[in-house]
Order: C-alpha cells, then sequence, then structure tokens
C-alpha cells in the first residue's frame, strides 16, 4: 500500500512498487486528465508536476513519487495565468497533449518567470502536439508571464 499527495488530498493505492505513476493516477486515483501518448518519456501527454517539477509520470514510479506533492492537471486552479491564458487563446484543437503542454508551462514559469523564446523551445521541446498549437501554446505562455508579473493568479 502506498500513501500519495495528489493535488492536496492523500490517496491510498495497492500496487507494485514499479506501477507507473500514470496508471496509478488514472486507473487507482481516477484523474483522467492525465494522458498515455508513448510510455517511453518522448510525448509529454503524461506530464505532472512532483515537488513543482514537470515529470513524465509514465516514466516515474510509483514508490518513487512517495513524500512528494504530486499535481495533476484537475489541481490547477481556475485563477492560474497558464489556465487563464490557455482559455482566453483558445489554444487546444483536440486537446490529448494539452494537459501536459500546460503543466510543463507552469514548471517552466515557475523556474523562468519571464522566458525567452529561446526558453520556451528547450523548456517546451518534448511536449508533442499532432494538432500543431505551438504557436498557440508559445502566445500563451508569455500571456500567462505577464499575468504572473502582475501578480495575477498563483
Ligand atoms: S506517455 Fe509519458 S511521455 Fe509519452
Ligand atoms: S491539441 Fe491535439 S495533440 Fe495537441
Amino acid at each position: 500500500m502506498y500513501s500519495l499527495m495528489i493535488n492536496g488530498k492523500r490517496q491510498k493505492v495497492a500496487v507494485s512498487p514499479d506501477t507507473p505513476l500514470l496508471w496509478v493516477i488514472r486507473e487507482h486515483v481516477g484523474l483522467t486528465g492525465t494522458k498515455f501518448g508513448c510510455s517511453k518519456a518522448q510525448c509529454g501527454a503524461c506530464t505532472v508536476l512532483i515537488d513543482g517539477r514537470a515529470e513524465r509520470s509514465c516514466q516515474t514510479q510509483v514508490k518513487d513519487a512517495v513524500g512528494k506533492k504530486i499535481t495533476t492537471i484537475e489541481g490547477i486552479p481556475d485563477n492560474n495565468p497558464v489556465k487563464k491564458a490557455w482559455i482566453s487563446e483558445d489554444v487546444p484543437q483536440c486537446g490529448y497533449c494539452q494537459s501536459g503542454q500546460m503543466l510543463q508551462a507552469v514548471a517552466l514559469l515557475k523556474a523562468k518567470p519571464k522566458p525567452t523564446e529561446a526558453d520556451i523551445d528547450e523548456f517546451m521541446s518534448g511536449c508533442i502536439c499532432r494538432c500543431g498549437t505551438y504557436q498557440s501554446i508559445r502566445k500563451a505562455i508569455h500571456i500567462a508571464a505577464g499575468m504572473s508579473s502582475k501578480g495575477g493568479g498563483k
């Protein structure tokens, strides 16, 4: 039995130690906003925040997530600048990659509150979007950075 802190709530799950966190989140806790894409840390669809860092949950074993603060897309509040910018820019198309993109962007702005184009290229490069929403994502990140610097959201 593992006890995990996900979106501020304690969750107890009976799984083997090497179970990917992705499956724990989706199948055992029922938070399906985190998506399965490649299972090889190549697409970013499964991205969650672990202690504030963007991590691929398909490659994170549940035993390594114990004692850490896990945030999924469901744990991002409505007043978060990234969420607000994503909505105002109408970024998603099919939407499949977008929870991973948003959490990667949240981690980017935490590390670099005013990212340059090069910062965005580097930090977001592991998140693949088959619908090609990259330009909208880039614009939304700049908008979110502006909101953050004015003290909006968290
Ligand atoms: S499913 Fe984890 S990176 Fe693709
Ligand atoms: S919005 Fe469709 S894959 Fe990114």
